[in-house]
This record gives C-alpha cells, sequence and structure tokens, in this order.
C-alpha cells in the first residue's frame, strides 16, 4: 500500500510529465495494486476456511481437472519456455469439491511456473495409493533445503522472502493448499531436493 501511495505521489509531484519516469512509476503502480489485491484474495480466502468451510463434495474426474488447470496456465510456463506436461491421468476420480481440488493444482502448478528456473520442466500426474489419489506436480526448479519443508505450509512462511515478493507473492498460497485438502479429507506432502527439484502432491479420497 505505502508503495502505490509513494508512487502516485510521485507521479503528482511531476514525473508523469517525463515519459520514462511515467512509465517506470506506472510499473510500480501496477505490481503493488497486483500484489495487494491477490493479498486481500488470499486472506479472504483463509479467512473463509477458517471460518467453517463445508466442501460441497461430487465424484471430480482427475484428468478434467488436470486439463483445467494446464490450459489456464500454459501460457505462463511457455513465457518461461518451461515444459509443461501431463503424465498418466488414468480414469481417477476423486470425492471432493471441484474448485477446491482446482484451486490446489493451480496453486502447486504456479509455484513451479514461478520458481523454476527457464528452460525448466514440469510434470502433473496422478497416482491411485490404497484408498486415495495422489495428484503430483514435478519440477526441476532449485529444491527447497530440509530444515524448510516442516514448516512450508505454514502461512506466510517462504524461504526466500525478497524473491517470492519480487516474484509477487503473498505466502498464502500453500497454507490454503492444505486448508483445503484437509477439509475435503486429504492430506499434502513436498520432498525435494536443493539442486534438483520439488515434488508437491495432495492425497484425496477415491470417488
Ligand atoms: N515449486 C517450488 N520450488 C521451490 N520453492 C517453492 C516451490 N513452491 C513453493 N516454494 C517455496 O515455498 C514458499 C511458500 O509458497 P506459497 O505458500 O505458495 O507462497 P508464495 O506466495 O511465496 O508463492 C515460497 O515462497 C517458496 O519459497
Ligand atoms: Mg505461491
Amino acid at each position: 500500500m505505502a508503495a502505490i501511495v509513494g508512487a502516485a505521489e510521485t507521479l503528482d509531484a511531476g514525473a508523469s510529465e517525463d515519459a520514462q519516469l511515467r512509465r517506470s512509476f506506472l510499473d510500480i503502480l501496477l505490481r503493488h495494486a497486483q500484489r495487494l489485491a491477490q493479498l486481500t484474495t488470499d486472506l479472504l480466502d483463509i479467512a473463509r476456511l477458517e471460518a467453517g468451510y463445508r466442501p460441497r463434495t461430487e465424484s471430480v474426474p482427475i484428468a478434467e481437472v488436470i486439463e483445467t488447470v494446464t490450459a489456464s496456465l500454459r501460457s505462463r510456463a511457455d513465457e518461461r519456455r518451461i515444459s509443461l506436461v501431463s503424465q498418466s491421468a488414468g480414469h481417477f476420480a476423486v470425492q471432493a469439491e471441484r474448485a477446491a481440488v482446482e484451486q490446489i493444482l493451480t496453486n502447486f502448478v504456479e509455484n513451479a511456473v514461478k520458481y523454476t528456473p527457464e528452460g525448466g520442466r514440469i510434470s502433473v500426474q496422478a497416482l491411485r495409493k490404497k484408498d486415495m489419489i495422489a495428484l503430483e506436480v514435478e519440477d526441476n526448479g532449485p529444491g527447497i533445503a530440509a530444515e524448510h519443508l516442516p514448516r512450508l505450509f505454514e502461512r506466510f512462511y517462504r524461504v526466500d522472502n525478497a524473491r517470492s515478493r519480487e516474484l509477487g507473492g503473498t505466502g498464502l498460497g500453500l497454507a490454503i493448499v492444505k486448508h483445503l485438502a484437509l477439509a475435503n479429507g486429504g492430506d499434502v506432502r513436498v520432498e525435494s531436493t536443493v539442486g534438483q527439484g520439488s515434488k508437491f502432491s495432495v492425497l484425496l479420497p477415491s470417488a
């Protein structure tokens, strides 16, 4: 908020008359306004989840969720020359709220696109694990040191605060994911090796 006010004041004080300054302060304004919008949405999501969210579950075909989510994030992956592939989605279906499954997968894939360097690879797949279905997103990005893994799903927890902020992160994405997974009768997992990549999974009851 302070950055937005500061940029607007600077423009108002005359920076808007210089084309280059105008461009750069408008960029700042836009970037911070987008971040504030994301933060507001995330905080509202958390508040709703904590106020006693009851999912409306149905049988959700996993292949459809993977298709919807990868289609919506494809252009962002392309911009960063990241290949986004989905492997065997099979004929699995989960008993969960469709919007929640989409939001969980979107968060995982968005993170993978953000944190994986240009030219990387992200794969999405579904597997059966007894009476649960695991939905996994694996990347070959920087990986996360073991000491961070136990706290990754806490609110506002970020491995690299400065870098995450720069990329527009709020540190709430994975906390929302965990809430949604638990409320839908599932759970989350993460495995990661520094220098090799990360694998985030959600387990949901098989339909
Ligand atoms: N695929 C990934 N590769 C590396 N680090 C990741 C990945 N996904 C999440 N992280 C780390 O976990 C932190 C928390 O993620 P999240 O809750 O989504 O917050 P953010 O808004 O920062 O993306 C991120 O700041 C980042 O440090
Ligand atoms: Mg995130």
